[in-house]
């Protein structure tokens, strides 16, 4: 059996070396998965200790939050309701700054304790968007957790009350994020090579 250092330093070659092509453009590891399960296990404890009283309702933002919602989730020992929202705003590599809901809630929200999950805020035009329709339901309260964000793209004050990691502003994709409807797939988020 080799030594846990040398483990280590074996799986952090292999990251280093690990790339995927998808379409035109090339993407490198940049948060493996055992890191992604980990933070979000945090997260769900916070989560389990903060709604220990209540029933909250997850709203899983379609399609990207569909992975970071069901490992979430998954990791939840509270009661809890789940809905999800479809919305829309990016293409290729860029947003568009316009969003869409292509698909609403259909949960009653009403007197509800609503929480938002994202996988990731970038301009913060959807978080904005977001908390403005749920804002109509009449919630009794309202709070956003998303796995990444990157502050240096941000447009809006917007606060994340429960955040996975922080990113730089590159375009990633894998876990559940996507470049034109590729790349959700992968355990690992992905950043665009140089
Ligand atoms: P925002 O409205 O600009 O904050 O963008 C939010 C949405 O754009 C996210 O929910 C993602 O679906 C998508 N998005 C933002 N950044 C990325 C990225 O780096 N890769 C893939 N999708 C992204
Ligand atoms: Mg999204």
């Amino acid at each position: 059996m080799p030594p846990a250092g040398l483990i280590l330093l074996l799986r952090l070659v292999l990251n280093f070396m690990q790339k995927i092509t998808i379409k035109d453009k090339t993407f490198s590891i940049n948060i493996p998965s055992d890191k992604i399960q980990n933070r979000i296990g945090e997260l769900a404890k916070q989560i389990n200790s903060d709604y220990k009283d209540k029933i909250p309702v997850f709203i899983c933002v379609l399609s990207g939050s569909f992975l970071f919602a069901a490992d979430l989730i998954k990791k939840l020992s509270i009661d809890c309701e789940v809905s999800f929202i479809r919305v829309s705003s990016y293409s290729g590599t860029q947003s568009t700054g316009v969003v869409k809901s292509v698909v609403g809630i259909s949960t009653e929200l009403k007197d509800r304790h609503v929480v938002i999950l994202e996988d990731i805020v970038d301009t913060g035009d959807t978080a904005v968007y977001l908390f403005e329709e749920i804002k109509k339901h009449a919630p009794a309260d309202v709070r956003f957790a998303s796995l990444l964000l990157k502050p240096k793209a941000l447009r809006h004050d917007v606060k994340v009350d429960y955040l996975g990691f922080e990113v730089p502003n590159d375009f990633l994709v894998g876990y559940g994020l996507d470049y034109d409807g590729l790349g959700r797939n992968y355990a690992d988020i992905y950043k665009l090579s140089e």
